[in-house]
């Protein structure tokens, strides 16, 4: 039985990973800034007061751990404010650069002496956070936010390899949630599945990869 922790668990896609894992029979902590009913009717760990941008929040999840060991770290909870050139508010963008670049790595700080040979740490980026892959432009904020959580993805698993810790950055597909204004091609079950599957099979020969949740690579 693994020890999952999954960031962002209140709703949408984090909340979906917390049942499906819940469901399985691993050992789940959900760590959100407040629990809602949803989450509570899942019945497992849940640390509130965890909010990735303050280091307060960031050593309480470190203390609900306590000395256990992590086998999954699903840094999954972001920010989206749309914007466009015009429209780009630079304060908004900091705060998604707070939540979406910044939060991944202060979590995974606060947690990292609790992570071990063999231990995984996913980022839940997006694709729009691709430089490769850009051919739409648009929502400034967001999309440099996940560029840098994707780099920030990528230098963790060159710091971490010596330890025999892999990273990934992740793209859950475009799915219907409270971001979204819940449009999307996929519900967030799809999604999380995809996710879950993602960091079961992928080990220490692909860390520092970019994956859709579907399967297949992504170029950074
Ligand atoms: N939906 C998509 O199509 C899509 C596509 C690509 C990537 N993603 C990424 O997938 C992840 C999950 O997104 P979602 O679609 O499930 O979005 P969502 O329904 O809007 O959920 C976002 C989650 O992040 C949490 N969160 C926001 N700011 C936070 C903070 N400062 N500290 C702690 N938690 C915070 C929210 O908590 P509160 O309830 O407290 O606000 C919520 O639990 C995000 O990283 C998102 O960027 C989503």
């Amino acid at each position: 039985m693994a020890l999952w922790i999954i960031t962002g668990a209140s709703r949408g896609i984090g909340l979906e990973m917390v049942r499906q894992l819940t469901a399985r029979g691993d050992d789940v902590i959900a760590a959100c800034r407040t629990r809602t009913e949803d989450l509570a009717a899942v019945g497992c760990e849940i640390v509130d007061g965890v909010d990735v941008t303050s280091d307060e929040g960031a050593a309480r999840l470190a203390q609900a751990v306590g000395d256990r060991t992590i086998d999954v770290l699903v840094n999954n909870a972001g920010l989206l404010i749309s914007d466009n050139l015009s429209s780009l508010d630079f304060d908004n963008a900091l705060a998604q650069y707070q939540v979406n670049a910044l939060g991944p790595l202060r979590i995974t700080r606060a947690v990292l002496d609790r992570l071990q040979e063999g231990s995984k740490i996913g980022i839940i980026t997006s694709r729009v956070g691709s430089l490769g892959d850009n051919s739409t432009g648009g929502n400034y904020g967001y999309r440099m936010s996940k560029a840098a959580a994707n780099m920030a993805a990528l230098n963790l698993s060159i710091e971490l390899r010596a330890r025999g810790i892999a990273v990934f950055a992740l793209h859950p597909g475009y799915v219907r949630t409270e971001m979204t204004r819940h449009h999307g091609n996929i519900d967030p079950d799809v999604a999380a599945r995809g996710l879950i599957m993602r960091l079961d099979e992928l080990g220490m020969d692909q860390s520092g990869t970019f994956w859709h949740a579907e399967g297949y690579p992504l170029p950074w």
